[in-house]
């Protein structure tokens, strides 16, 4: 048999092969970045080959988060029977709506302590991109770190994929640890985002590496439409409303770490902040680090970045290792219970932004579920930065679906983030600063300067028309919009949709 260095040399078919029906198999990728790549393709073939001979062929599939070259290919062939943390797949969201594949969609933080404390079972293997696997068991991990120390640690067996495409001196920008359980876990000695605590690669007992496989490819991520109208809206919305804040001296003059989703919005708003002149150069704290924040860098304006992965188009990451000098002290990539440890978000005071599906009067946020029932990709990391966030802001255009949808409704039937941990609202329509506000001060706020003005009259008569509590709601109407989408296709019918 072939060797690489000690360890044997597999085709992706003969490593698919060890892979029995029903395994738990824990993959590297976190956003499309640093995911396992040709073994998922094999995987799926196998799969493919199974169900034609009458046979069961089904994983249990873990990742660090999204991940389009293991989902695709392996929902297309009916190979996932069970998948978490977080997927963002037209294919497998469509298995996960109908059942056909049982989805545990969790807080990103989190996965690392569910894995070590035993809460998803024996991982049988896992499958990690990597540049370089030394004889004593140093791994050194692609464009995202993820959960891959944890799944190297804790899985049975390991399947390296060797990733020829990438640069090498992406080790200089790891930073990798693994927390201690309770109850003996210690302090985390981050103090600001660019601090390092760790080393440039993660550990695995050579012993359980049971092959390499060889790849050289990129990853699949696609761009970023340029922003729209109400991106750059929305974008000025938040530009003016930190500046307020940090003129009036609520943020410091140094100003604060930002985290920013991913999307079109997220980036719309980083280029808004890039080209205000007055928000002083700045650093990010986030779990993405995506296509906007390279020109930011390179102009000065933002000066580090502390992530997970680097979810960047190919062209752009090209640019990043043709400049590694530049990037590489700049950006820390970290395990993603670290770059979204709840405790470092509150000691760092993060401003974080994420984006919503919808908002109800309250201030509560359904990023997740169409109408309470179908996924759309998941809570992903939103949870932790929004609860322990110094000013925690959300994003979304005031309509979807040209005007069928509005984004502020009386009640959310699916809630991500609730109105205790929820600071700021912000469609293109304006923003809604909930501080210090009673809930009927919030409703106020939200439907006067977030909802989009076809809907205002519909949501102040829900609220008068309301049972008087400390909460105002109407239980017998708080999901008749929702009602309405389903069984007529537009939460308001009669309104005239040319308008928006
Ligand atoms: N009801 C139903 N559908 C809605 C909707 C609503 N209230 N609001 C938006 N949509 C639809 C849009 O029409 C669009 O549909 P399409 O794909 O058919 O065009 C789709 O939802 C996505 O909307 P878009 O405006 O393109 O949003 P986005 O790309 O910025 O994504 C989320 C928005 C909420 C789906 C996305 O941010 C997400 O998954 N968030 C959860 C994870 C997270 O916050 N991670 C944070 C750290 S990275």
């Amino acid at each position: 048999m072939a060797k690489m260095g000690v360890f044997p040399l597999l085709s992706p078919e003969e490593a698919a092969a060890k892979i029995p029906n029903g395994a738990t198999v824990a993959f590297s990728g976190f956003g499309h970045a640093g995911a396992a790549k040709a073994l998922p393709k094999a995987l799926a073939d196998l799969a493919r080959c199974e169900h034609q001979s009458g046979r069961p062929y089904r994983l249990r599939v873990m990742t660090g988060a999204s991940a389009h070259s293991i989902d695709d290919p392996l929902a297309e062939a009916d190979a996932i029977g069970w998948r978490t943390p977080y997927q963002s797949g037209a294919g497998l969201r469509k298995r996960i709506n109908r059942q056909e594949v049982e989805y545990v969609d969790t807080h990103l933080s989190q996965v690392p302590e569910m894995v070590l404390a035993g809460f998803y079972g024996k991982i049988d293997y896992a499958v990690i991109e990597a540049t370089e696997v030394t004889t004593d068991g140093r791994v050194y991990l692609t464009t995202s770190i993820g959960a891959s120390p944890t799944y190297l640690k804790y899985a049975e067996r390991v399947i390296i994929e060797l990733n020829r495409y990438h640069s090498v001196r992406l080790r200089e920008m790891s930073d990798i640890t693994i927390l201690t359980p309770p109850p003996h876990r210690g302090a985390v000695h981050l103090h600001s985002p660019l601090s390092r605590i760790g080393y440039p690669y993660a550990e695995v007992d050579p012993r359980r590496i049971v092959g390499i496989v060889e790849s050289d490819g990129p990853d699949i991520i696609g761009g970023f439409s340029p922003p729209d109208e109400r991106s750059e809206k929305i974008a000025r919305h938040v530009v003016e409303f930190l500046l307020k804040e940090l003129r009036s001296g609520q943020i410091p003059p140094e100003f604060l770490p930002l985290q920013a989703g991913v999307g079109n919005v997220s980036n719309a708003v980083m280029s808004a902040l890039g080209e205000s002149k007055e928000i002083p150069p700045f650093q990010m704290y986030s779990e993405v680090f995506q296509d906007s924040l390279i020109d930011l860098m390179q102009s000065g304006k933002l000066r580090g970045v502390s992530t997970t992965g680097l979810i960047v188009t190919p062209q752009n990451l090209e640019r990043m290792y043709a400049d590694m000098d530049f990037f590489a002290p700049r950006i820390v990539l970290r395990p993603q219970e670290i770059s979204n440890h709840g405790g470092i978000i509150f000691r760092l005071g993060v401003i974080s932004m994420n984006t919503a599906l919808e908002v109800d009067i309250y201030g509560n946020v359904n990023s997740s579920h169409v109408c309470g029932t179908d996924i759309m990709n998941g809570v992903g990391g939103s949870g932790e930065f929004t609860r322990n966030a110094f000013l925690s802001i959300y994003v979304c255009p005031s309509i979807a679906k040209g005007g069928k949808i509005s984004s502020i409704v009386p009640m959310t039937p699916h809630v991500d983030n609730n109105e205790h941990s929820v600071q700021v609202v912000v469609t293109e329509q304006g923003l809604a600063d909930l501080r210090g506000l009673g809930p009927l001060q919030k409703a106020k706020a939200i439907i006067q300067n977030c909802a989009h003005p076809a809907y205002r009259d519909y949501l102040h008569r829900y609220l008068e028309k309301s049972r008087t509590g400390h909460i105002r709601h109407d239980l017998d109407s708080c999901f008749e919009l929702h009602i309405n989408l389903l069984e007529q296709g537009a939460m308001l019918p009669d309104l005239d949709f040319s308008q928006f």
